[in-house]
């Protein structure tokens, strides 16, 4: 199990130290409960006793076209299907009826990009956009439940990609813009998806990216043939085709002027989305999210955890690319009608005020990011946000990983003025939202602590054997009845998916199915849980999934490497970082070409986000009797722990001779 990530004493703040250090439980300020989405803590009560009825609750944020006849139908466990005979269209949803209920001119996306240019999509303009890029698809020969890819950093064309195929039943695949071009190929051949929407490329850090160069060689990985359009993202800065079969997406657009497209009707359990995300083995699972239930449970949980308004301008601060981004950005923000922020570069470009000065130029009323984020903010030190009114600001959140409670409370003040609940969101890829986490209008804030489950989650820690824990101890988390957001199955791996899920604890003879998500956790006895870290091979890298088979395997496809292991150590501000221990062949010298071999076939076969942290040469590794790979020990060695006892090892010596070498390199 991973450690909480330790506190780190860098902003200086003593006052702020010494008068909230102490303050265990926090309350939402009167003036946030007055006008919250959900004030009653009757709620928990309401869902547990019209369990699964109360999802219809859910279900009401959305129009239907057809109205489903049963809420959850539970024949197949684990396969649940929700809200069965209902027909809609999330693009519908995100947009049509906002525009037809008089919001065309209220701003749907609100987007800035890193060198300062904005632009504003209305409800009517983004509905419009959709329509000519849906019937461009069309055209092109894009035809229901057909998987497209797309390959995009943060720039609108990416939701009117996401909205457009919706809105014809194409189910899209988005890949993360910062995945390699190997990594694209993986996912494009695994989903048999045979249509990609790309750019020429972005800017980071003020340089122009080339994008398109990553697709075009994710492209030659691909073993089918592949009809592909590119946004022209840099104007001049870089030629965007992509050879003779690419479209380019502003004449596509150009063509279809004023198209209307109908909304396809769509059975509530089709398919709206795939999301690749990593697990334990080097292949990604390819997690497939349905059109009612997703978008119901993302609209639900945006109403009433993130307290979303029509009136607010919220900004989720992560990557579409990821499920936060999915839910939190595109369909949770839209599906309520309101105005969603998008931002494509660095918070620290070009000074390390950009957030700040956004929130405050566009008079943000909600945000939310991830702990690594706090993290940096705050080593980066509280005089950048001291430089903005962030007075509008009511609500914020985290994600992604454990929260210390230091980075909690240094938000809290920093950000949140002490005037903002704090949502501490656990959910995965998976569950499609969020299920762990306080009600900001209801319930007592526990730094550190996620909170109790939401409200119809029936979540539990139990121990090996399945039995609930007592509050206090460590134990595995599981949740132990379905949700509307939950994965369906992995694609064309229904295998996998019972496998991975729901094998560890259900008890298949009396149908009595557990979710198991992976995670280790403990409970207090006020219901409240605190998540530990997972207990697979599944690192969190600043708040992104990485797999340590995925970088294992990359790294003994690296010549003159003979096996290598992988693992996440603590890191000051990543959560976790990757730390990798390589045996090489007879006769390879442990060079610093080697190193940069190891380092560059990581980033080919993934992306600079599992870039190793460190490379360790060694002999060997610490192996227990029966031949197994003592993770642990690795993992405190990164991390440098304290080790636990090493005499059960077939080769303990090579422990100091390991820690020797992790030293030197400091
Ligand atoms: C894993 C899921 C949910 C979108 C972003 C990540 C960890 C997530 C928290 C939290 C502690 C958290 C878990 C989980 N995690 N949120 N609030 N506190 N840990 O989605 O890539 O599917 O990763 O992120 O370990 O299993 P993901």
């Amino acid at each position: 199990m991973a450690e909480e990530s330790g506190d780190t004493d860098t902003d200086g703040d003593g006052e702020l130290e010494a008068r909230l250090a102490d303050q265990e439980t926090f309350d939402p300020p009167e003036s946030f409960v007055e006008q919250a989405n959900v004030a009653d803590d009757g709620i928990y009560e309401e869902f547990e006793e019209n369990w699964p009825d109360c999802w219809e609750r859910a279900a009401n944020l959305l129009s239907w076209d057809q109205e489903y006849e049963t809420v959850l139908e539970d024949d197949d466990a684990p396969f649940y299907k929700w809200f069965t005979g209902g027909e809609l269209n999330a693009s519908a949803n995100c947009l049509d009826r906002h525009v037809e209920d008089g919001a065309k001119n209220r701003a749907a996306i609100k987007w800035e990009g890193e060198l300062g240019e904005t632009r504003t999509y209305t409800y009517g303009d983004l509905l419009n956009e959709v329509e000519e890029f849906a019937a461009a698809l069309r055209d092109l020969g894009v035809e229901e439940d057909d998987v497209v890819t797309l390959y995009m950093p943060m720039i609108p064309e990416l939701p009117i990609a996401m909205l457009a195929c919706a809105r014809i039943g194409a189910p899209h695949s988005v890949v993360f813009a910062g995945f390699s071009a190997d990594a694209l190929a993986t996912r494009m051949n695994a989903a048999d998806s045979e249509y990609l929407v790309t750019c020429d490329g972005y800017y980071r850090r003020g340089d122009a990216l080339n994008h398109k160069e990553k697709a075009d060689k994710g492209l030659r990985g691909v073993d089918h043939e592949v009809t592909s359009v590119v946004v022209d993202r840099l104007g001049d800065e870089l030629n965007h085709f992509l050879g003779n079969s690419a479209h380019d997406y502003d004449e596509l657009i150009e063509e279809h002027a004023g198209a209307s497209v109908e909304p396809v009707s769509r059975d509530a359990e089709d398919m709206l989305f795939l999301m690749y995300t990593s697990g334990t083995t080097g292949q990604p699972k390819g997690v497939k999210h349905t059109t009612g239930g997703y978008l119901s449970y993302a609209a639900w949980t945006s109403h009433a955890v993130l307290d979303v308004k029509p009136e607010d301008t919220y900004w989720c601060a992560a990557d579409i690319g990821w499920i936060t981004g999915h839910s939190y950005i595109v369909y949770g923000p839209l599906a309520l009608g309101t105005t969603s922020m998008m931002y494509e570069g660095t918070p620290d470009y070009p000074e390390r005020d950009r957030l700040w000065e956004l929130v405050e130029k566009n008079g943000v009323d909600i945000f939310y990011t991830a702990p690594t984020a706090i993290r940096a903010f705050m080593k980066w030190g509280s005089q950048y946000p001291e430089e903005h009114d962030l007075s509008s600001l009511r609500l914020l959140g985290t994600v992604g990983e454990p929260i210390n409670p230091r980075a909690w409370k240094w938000y809290y003040t920093h950000i949140g003025g002490e005037n903002c609940p704090i949502v501490d969101t656990w959910w995965q890829t998976e569950t499609g939202g969020m299920m762990i986490t306080t009600l900001p209008g209801v319930g007592t804030m526990k730094p550190g602590s996620a909170g109790p489950p939401l409200p119809g989650i029936d979540a539990r820690i139990v121990d090996t054997s399945g039995e609930q824990i007592e509050a206090g101890d460590a134990g595995y988390l599981t949740v132990q009845n379905p949700w509307p957001g939950m994965l369906r199955t992995l694609y064309q791996n229904d295998e996998r998916f019972l496998a991975e899920y729901w094998q560890e604890y259900s008890d298949e003879e009396s149908d009595e199915w557990v979710y198991f998500p992976e995670d280790g956790a403990k409970i207090d006895d006020d219901g409240y849980i605190t998540i530990l870290g997972r207990v697979d091979d599944v690192i969190n890298v600043s708040g992104h999934r990485l797999g340590t088979m995925e970088i294992e395997s990359a790294i003994v496809g690296v010549e003159g490497v003979a096996e290598a292991a992988v693992v996440g150590g603590s890191h000051e501000v990543k959560g976790q970082a990757v730390y990798t221990y390589v045996i090489l062949e007879e006769g390879q010298g442990d060079s610093e070409s080697m190193r940069e071999r190891i380092v560059e076939g990581v980033e080919d076969a993934i992306g600079p986000i599992a870039r190793p942290e460190e490379v360790v040469f060694t002999p060997e590794l610490p192996k227990t009797r029966s031949g197994k790979i003592m993770r642990r020990l690795l993992e405190d060695l990164a991390s440098g722990e304290e080790l636990g006892n090493t005499s059960t090892l077939r080769n303990p010596e090579i422990v100091d001779e390991i820690a020797a070498r992790i030293s030197d390199s400091d």
